[in-house]
């Protein structure tokens, strides 16, 4: 067992985990020294920028925490062998992506950041420090960490005395967007592990703003594996809605109103019944897949075809939107412009991985329209990275098919276009003139309104054909 004081924290990882987490902890625990770690200097260098519109990252309430303890306890860095000879405790927050090469490509963790984090640590950490596994990973990998920290070459110091390390676990819940709220104000910190005095020094971090009764502990194993199983519960609710949203439309009934009645037995809770163009984010797809892998390799198969059907229920929302935006433009979209609204996973972040706007803008593309694409968080550059299309300075819709733009504004966007399809539950697209915009665009205007934001009643006497996802009118 370790007795150790805390001074000198680091995060391995300046991403959507480390960068927002080490900001709060900072913030919370003005004692404390952090030093949050990238390998990669552009990143390092956006989170060091005095310009604060230039963060990496956009979060609520972000900004001004980073004002107040930017060099003064909190420091972005490079230097990661320095830092992490330095520090007492250290949190890993690397990306764990689906392997796409190699034994369980297209399904397990790709563990390679993790490894070599493990491997730095093994060379350069002082003996005695406290690893923390703030990343998603597979069950298990708490003792493949520690198997590195133990069995590298590195770890004997020069009298050949092995270095001691604790290996805890403490998977990350917030969701972008919250992220700040979350991490100030979290349902629970899951803290897992097996040494009592290495859980309480992370414990007395925590107990800065969380009260102990929030604190839950627990072995390695149970931590490992509830981050898994919580994403997935989240993204089994929402494909659940989904398929319910299909049905509605074909029932006359609304969505909304289910959502809402069922939302009211507090068993089933009022949250995460939203119906729109499945889940994206970066976890929640890889998460299940991940799970399925681990399921497969115990050979439990009914459990892994059970959650492979989450994720296929998720695409075919995707696809049955493109498919009813086609039906609905008189079968063909080629050289219409239609207007998107939003591109980001969900509001409030300008994070695009897995977007459902993704996939549905590549084959709204490949049916030959032309997409005029505004998100008010998203830059025109991540958008063509993300459709792997070159952005066109402009449409000519008496010519073009195929193509896209970026729109600076709303009205930007629906200029000429033949349909709005709202993609992301951006505030702004709640309170819009709809009659003002219907003149700007070409008749019969539509819009598809994929998150069920607007009274649809309401956009109809303004002009426009309506279809709203779960609303079967
Ligand atoms: P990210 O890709 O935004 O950030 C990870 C960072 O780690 C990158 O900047 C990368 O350069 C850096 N990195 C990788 N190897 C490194 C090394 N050896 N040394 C220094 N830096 C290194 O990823 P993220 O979204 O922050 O996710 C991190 C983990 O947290 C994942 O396991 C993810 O599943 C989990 N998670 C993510 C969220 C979320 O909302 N994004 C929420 C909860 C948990
Ligand atoms: C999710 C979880 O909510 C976090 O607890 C978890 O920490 C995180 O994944 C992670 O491990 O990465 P996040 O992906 O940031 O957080 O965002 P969510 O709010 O969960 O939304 C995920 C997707 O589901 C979005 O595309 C969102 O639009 C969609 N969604 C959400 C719906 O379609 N309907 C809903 O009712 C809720």
């Amino acid at each position: 067992m370790i007795e150790r004081n805390i001074r000198n924290i680091c995060c391995i990882g300046a991403g959507f985990v480390g960068g927002p987490t080490m900001a709060v902890i900072a913030y919370k625990c003005p004692e404390l020294i952090v030093n949050v770690l990238d390998i990669n200097e552009k990143r390092i260098q956006n989170w060091n920028n005095k310009d604060l519109s230039k963060l990496p990252i956009y979060e609520d309430g972000l900004s001004e925490i980073i004002e107040k303890c930017r060099n003064k306890n909190l420091f972005f860095s490079n230097e990661v062998e320095k830092h992490i000879q330095k520090a007492d405790m250290i949190f890993i927050s690397v990306n764990t992506p689906t392997k796409t090469k190699g034994v369980g490509a297209g399904k397990a963790s790709d563990l390679k950041w993790i490894e070599a984090s493990a491997r730095l640590i093994s060379k350069y950490s002082k003996s005695g420090t406290i690893i923390v596994e703030k990343s998603t990973v597979p069950v298990k990998t708490a003792e493949t960490i520690d198997t590195i920290l133990r069995s590298s070459e590195e770890n004997n110091n020069k009298d050949h005395i092995p270095k001691k390390f604790t290996v805890l676990s403490s998977p990350e819940f917030l969701s972008e967007g919250t992220a700040i709220n979350d991490l100030l104000n979290p349902d629970r910190v899951l803290i897992g592990g097996e040494d009592d005095f290495a859980i309480k020094a992370l414990v007395n971090i925590y107990n800065n703003w969380i009260d102990e009764e929030k604190i839950f502990t627990t072995d390695l194993w149970s931590s490992e594996l509830s981050k898994l199983i919580a994403n997935a519960l989240l993204a089994q609710r929402i494909s659940s809605i989904n398929s319910f949203s299909a049905l509605c439309e074909n029932t006359d009934a609304n969505i909304k109103d289910v959502s809402q009645a069922i939302g009211l037995d507090k068993r089933l809770g009022k949250y995460f019944l939203n119906a729109g163009p499945g889940f994206g984010g970066s976890c929640f797809k890889k998460d299940i897949l991940n799970l399925i892998y681990i399921c497969d390799f115990y050979g439990l198969k009914e459990v892994s075809e059970y959650w492979a059907k989450v994720l296929e229920i998720n695409d075919w929302q995707q696809k049955r939107i493109v498919t009813t935006i086609v039906q609905k433009l008189f079968g063909t979209i080629h050289g219409k412009k239609l207007a998107i609204f939003g591109f980001a996973f969900k509001a409030n972040t300008n994070d695009t991985r897995e977007s459902p706007a993704i996939n549905i803008c590549k084959r709204l593309l490949e049916e030959g329209s032309c997409l005029s694409i505004y998100d008010p968080k998203v830059n025109a550059s991540k958008i063509e990275e993300d459709l792997a299309v070159n952005q066109s300075k402009s449409i000519n819709i008496e010519k073009d098919a195929g193509i896209w733009c970026s729109a600076k504004t709303i009205n930007d966007a629906v200029k000429q276009a033949d349909a709005i399809i709202i993609l992301t539950e951006w505030e702004e697209f709640k309170n819009i003139d709809w009659e003002k915009i219907k003149k700007m665009m070409r008749s019969p205007s539509w819009l598809f309104d994929t998150r069920s934001m607007n009274d649809v009643k309401n956009v109809r006497e303004k002009g426009f054909k309506v279809w709203s996802i779960g609303y079967g009118k």
